[in-house]
């Protein structure tokens, strides 16, 4: 299966079975400099095969995700960093997954813990959605999350992305959110009114309920820097990412808050977009529960066209 645009061929290399090409936009440089001395999310050390698939398993949403996904599809994970989602979806599958990443570091991780573990349906591209090397219409799921607020543009990212996915295909964004992101906003002022010291960085370590977690070094340097060091970082609202799905011909599914303010996994999605103030109390709930507590994100799910809508 071709993965890259015909006429973008040329520019690639194999590097050690990671797919190069040459990254030249100055922000996606500058972010993938910041990403090259701490990879994102990193490992553990102790993860394997096994360990991967049971933290899908146990995962409601990623869970219904793998089984609604099946068998014989293609996935693209768009920003992967360190790659643990796709080699997680990868595992017991004939799937073929894409990672992609302009942070050849991040892929190399990736790339090293598929070779330990066997793991062979897993295409390591290093690539900037901006250079748009991917073949349009291939995938069935385009995945892209914590990315597209970290590049120059993120409707424009968007935009290129969504023409990845083939008709009917799944289009998964997670983003900041304006609003679920306010207490890292909070914490972030503090660690700058700080002044970054020592003193800041501990205070952090103590108030950001991810950096409690029992975590390996290197996973903890990635998240503190990831969170309050970022070079390249905005905020979005549902609303606006909704506009994104109307303007680029992807149909609302649902998203993580849901203005229904019930828990759906996407096989349960069914484009209920609510009123403006429902969407607008889901993004404040997300201040009272994890969402908000770890970043912010807001997860919002799309399909490619308009059979969602044909289909009500
Ligand atoms: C916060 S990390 C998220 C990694 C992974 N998606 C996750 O959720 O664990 C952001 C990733 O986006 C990648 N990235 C930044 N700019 C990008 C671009 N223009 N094209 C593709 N990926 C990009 C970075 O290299 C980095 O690995």
């Amino acid at each position: 299966m071709k993965i890259i645009k015909d006429v973008k061929r040329p520019q690639f290399t194999n590097d050690n079975g990671i797919i190069c090409s040459k990254i030249e936009g100055d922000i996606t440089l500058k972010v993938s400099m910041f990403y090259s001395e701490a990879p994102f999310p990193n490992y553990q050390g102790y993860e394997n095969k096994l360990m991967l698939s049971q933290i899908v398993s146990e995962n409601s949403f990623l869970n219904d995700l793998k089984n609604h996904i099946g068998l014989n599809k293609t996935f693209i994970e768009v920003g992967s960093g360190t790659c643990q989602l796709s080699l997680a979806m990868a595992i017991g599958t004939n799937n073929l997954i894409v990672a992609m990443d302009p942070t050849k570091e991040s892929l190399q991780l990736g790339k090293e813990f598929a070779d330990k573990n066997a793991i062979n349906n897993v295409v390591f591209l290093n690539s900037d959605i901006f250079d748009n090397e991917v073949q349009d219409n291939l995938f069935d799921v385009v995945w892209c999350s914590g990315v597209l607020h970290h590049t120059k543009d993120s409707k424009k990212g968007f935009e290129i992305i969504s023409r990845w996915a083939k008709e009917d295909g799944l289009i998964i964004v997670g983003v900041y959110n304006k609003i679920g992101r306010l207490r890292t906003n909070f914490r972030q002022l503090i660690y700058k009114l700080l002044k970054k010291s020592d003193f800041a960085v501990k205070l952090i370590s103590l108030l950001d309920p991810h950096l409690r977690k029992n975590l390996s070094e290197e996973k903890k340097q990635a998240w503190f820097r990831d969170q309050y060091d970022h070079p390249v970082e905005r905020k979005h609202s549902l609303d606006e990412v909704m506009n994104w799905f109307e303007e680029n011909n992807i149909s609302y599914l649902g998203s993580i808050p849901s203005p229904s303010f019930q828990f759906e996994n996407v096989s349960q999605m069914n484009g209920y977009k609510g009123t403006y103030l429902d969407r607008t109390f889901a993004q404040i709930s997300m201040l009272f529960s994890n969402l908000g507590g770890e970043g912010g994100l807001c997860i919002v799910v799309g399909k490619k066209g308009q059979s969602v809508a044909k289909d009500k």
